[in-house]
């Protein structure tokens, strides 16, 4: 583990309450909500003051949102950067006014703007393993034989370079799998289910769907029952987050693989803020664990997904 001590960091005092930016990147989606959610809860028990603005799907704007934050002098910033490159210099301006960051789930691009150096740190998965640990999956499920359709996450998000970088690798080596379309749906549901119609068209001949997000998964199920194809039989579905509807449709058999990615950041992060006031070394990548969701496991498990 690497630890960020003071690489001419902003220093953050320690005091009985804090005064904190949330920068989110929208509000669209179960997973976004519920992140949210667990942010406001932790400020409220912890009686920190919690300034939060949703960007809307717009990288200008939570470049704003930060100027914003910089403006009313919080202690520190979370934010959850909507794209890796418009972000980085967000982070560096809040870093020249002395302003602690920490990353949230997303990571801004690692050429410009640097953990321990222009962050303190960065909280959330290791989006790499969890695309690998779907294509592993998968080759084990189908021995190697696959034409898959991907439906990618925001182009230039974090999330939506390491799934596809991560599902890549894995079935790199397998001449029987196939990515025969990969598109944005933007990791929302209807533009899922809209680019799923097209690809569907153009692709009749596929038998897998790859969704960077249960949001577009659930989409691409709308758009393959409409045209009469059975979801989780004839084309099989898998997708990253695990949030409590895609879990029942694992249940369901209209899902068959789900690997999680947990939105519940307010308890580590508010955790980490403290720790850095008080002057304890902080690595710089904080890895949340992922569970994930399969057909043997998904009804015990339902219960909990967020
Ligand atoms: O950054 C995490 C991703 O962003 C989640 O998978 C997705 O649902 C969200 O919008």
């Amino acid at each position: 583990t690497v630890f960020a001590v003071a690489q001419g960091l902003p220093k953050l005092a320690q005091k009985a309450t804090y005064k904190v930016g949330f920068a989110q990147t929208e509000s669209n989606n179960p997973w976004r909500l519920a992140q949210t959610k667990s942010m406001q809860d932790e400020a409220k028990r912890l009686g920190y003051q919690l300034v939060y603005t949703d960007a809307a799907g717009s990288a200008a704007k939570q470049v704003s949102d930060v100027d914003s934050m910089i403006a009313q002098k919080v202690d520190m910033i979370f934010l959850a950067p909507r794209e890796e490159k418009p972000l980085a210099a967000a982070v560096k301006k809040a870093r020249a006014a002395g302003i602690p960051v920490i990353l949230l789930d997303r990571n801004v691009d690692q050429k410009l703007a640097k953990a321990g150096t222009d962050y303190v740190t960065f909280i959330g998965s290791d989006f790499v393993k969890e695309g690998q640990r779907v294509g592993q999956w998968l080759v084990k499920a189908t021995k190697g034989k696959a034409n898959i359709i991907q439906l990618e996450g925001t182009t230039g998000s974090s999330p939506a370079n390491d799934r596809r970088t991560g599902f890549e690798s894995a079935i790199k080596g397998q001449p029987g799998m196939k990515i025969i379309a990969s598109q944005t749906g933007d990791f929302a549901r209807d533009k899922g289910r809209q680019v799923m119609e097209t690809l569907l068209q153009a692709h009749p001949e596929v038998n897998v769907v790859y969704a960077h997000n249960d949001e577009m998964a659930i989409g691409a199920i709308a758009a393959l029952e409409a045209a009469g194809r059975k979801p989780g039989k004839d084309v099989m579905v898998l997708s990253i987050d695990g949030g409590r509807e895609a879990v029942q449709l694992v249940i369901d058999g209209k899902i068959n693989y789900v690997v999680e990615c947990n939105p519940k950041f307010g308890p580590k992060a508010f955790e980490t803020l403290k720790n850095y006031a008080a002057g304890k070394a902080v690595p710089v990548k904080i890895i949340n664990p992922d569970r994930e969701y399969t057909a043997q496991n998904a009804k015990a498990l339902l219960a909990t997904a967020y």
